[in-house]
């Protein structure tokens, strides 16, 4: 696959402008696009065509069986939320998903619907449920308002990579495989959207995100973290969200977490490094405006102040892929309180770490 990918550099301050005009007609016809949203960016196309949505799968290697969140605005001329794009995508929004949309959308949070005919099985991996969120990035609204469509988009990195946090994150996984990339800077979470399942009782966090679960619980009293999120799932279990099944946020580099008490996590980490940088290896450690004065190495990275997770959530993506450009073997991080925003950051964590890579002190 090589074509000709466009960049087009669009300030968010100002939307209303013929390039984004130009690059929603793109998707309009079929055609891929990339474009920043508050989380991370993502890779979007027409979410009712079959074939559109095919050249997503195809850009990104990403399987099949992994189905996209699709994206909608106001609609044209309309102000009420959903603005006529959820209509089309499902035949049912029930009274709890009012409250839900009400309290987050536009903004980082996923919500699982019953799929309308209307929606291709491409879209949702052949399941009945189609996920969908309002992007609350000015770019992302009026992108998706002008293309006057759905869009779907997963996040715009090569699967298995880190989402990308800024346009260099793109180009490095999807240049030439794709028909245009919105450079609008750097993205504000730097985590991937909450999303939420409430087709089932109870409703179930099947990926924490952008939007905290003690938010949702001011709307949903009783809403709980699908296990396998924090527990690895065992190969028999199916999980409710296919994409818990793949090794996601990987870098190159192992990734090994340490979780617990901080002196104690600082000290384990310590002592691993000698280890590893003993054998050869290039160790990368991922620390915190805290304890970045307790490492030594020339591999250390701050991701961020423990008081302020959202700084970490910002940087996490960038640092892991960092330590990929640097030539790092191995990436010891550190963990963080799971309040908050820490959720969403430990469970990217422990993803790109896998089972056997999280140590407890
Ligand atoms: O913040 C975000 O959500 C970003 C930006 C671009 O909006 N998008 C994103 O998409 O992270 P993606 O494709 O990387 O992740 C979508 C996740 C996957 O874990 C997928 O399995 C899950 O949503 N998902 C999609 N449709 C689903 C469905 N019908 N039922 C359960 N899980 C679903
Ligand atoms: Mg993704």
């Amino acid at each position: 696959m090589k074509m000709k990918t466009e960049i087009i550099k669009i300030d968010r301050n100002n939307c209303e402008t013929d390039k984004l005009r130009y690059a929603a007609e793109i998707m309009r016809n079929g055609g891929t696009v990339v474009f920043p949203t508050e989380t991370v960016y993502g890779l979007g196309a027409c979410a009712l065509s079959q074939e559109a949505v095919g050249k997503i799968f195809e850009a990104k290697g990403r399987p099949a069986d992994n189905p996209l969140i699709v994206h909608i605005a106001y609609g044209h001329g309309e102000n009420h939320k959903g603005g006529g794009m959820l209509e089309t995508l499902t035949d049912n929004v029930s009274s709890d998903a009012k409250k839900l949309m009400e309290a987050f959308w536009p903004g980082p949070l996923t919500i699982i619907f019953r799929k309308s005919a209307a929606v291709p099985s491409i879209v949702t991996a052949g399941l009945d449920t189609v996920a969908v969120r309002m992007p609350s990035h000015p770019v992302a609204l009026a992108l998706i308002t002008m293309a006057g469509v759905p869009i779907a988009a997963p996040s715009a990195n090569s699967s298995g990579k880190p989402s990308p946090t800024s346009v260099k994150h793109v180009i490095d996984d999807l240049m030439g495989r794709v028909d245009v990339i919105i450079d609008a800077g750097d993205t504000d979470i730097g985590l991937e959207s909450t999303v939420l399942d409430i087709s089932a009782a109870p409703p179930a966090i099947l990926r924490p995100g952008g939007v905290t679960i003690e938010e949702v619980r001011k709307v949903l009293r009783d809403v709980q973290y699908k296990e396998e999120i924090f527990i690895p799932e065992g190969e028999s279990a199916a999980p409710r969200s296919p994409g818990m099944k793949y090794t996601h946020y990987s870098p190159k580099a192992q990734v090994v977490v340490v979780e617990g008490d901080m002196k104690k996590v600082v000290e384990k980490i310590r002592e691993l490094y000698e280890a590893q940088a003993g054998n050869g290896l290039k160790v990368g450690i991922l620390a915190t405006t805290q304890t970045q004065s307790r490492y030594e190495g020339e591999l250390v990275a701050t991701v961020g102040d423990r008081d302020n997770p959202h700084s970490i959530a910002s940087n996490l993506f960038r640092a892991l892929r960092e330590f990929d450009e640097k030539g790092a073997d191995i990436i010891l991080a550190e963990g963080i309180s799971e309040e908050g925003i820490g959720a969403a950051v430990m469970n990217r964590l422990r993803k790109a770490a896998g089972p056997g890579n999280i140590i407890k002190v």
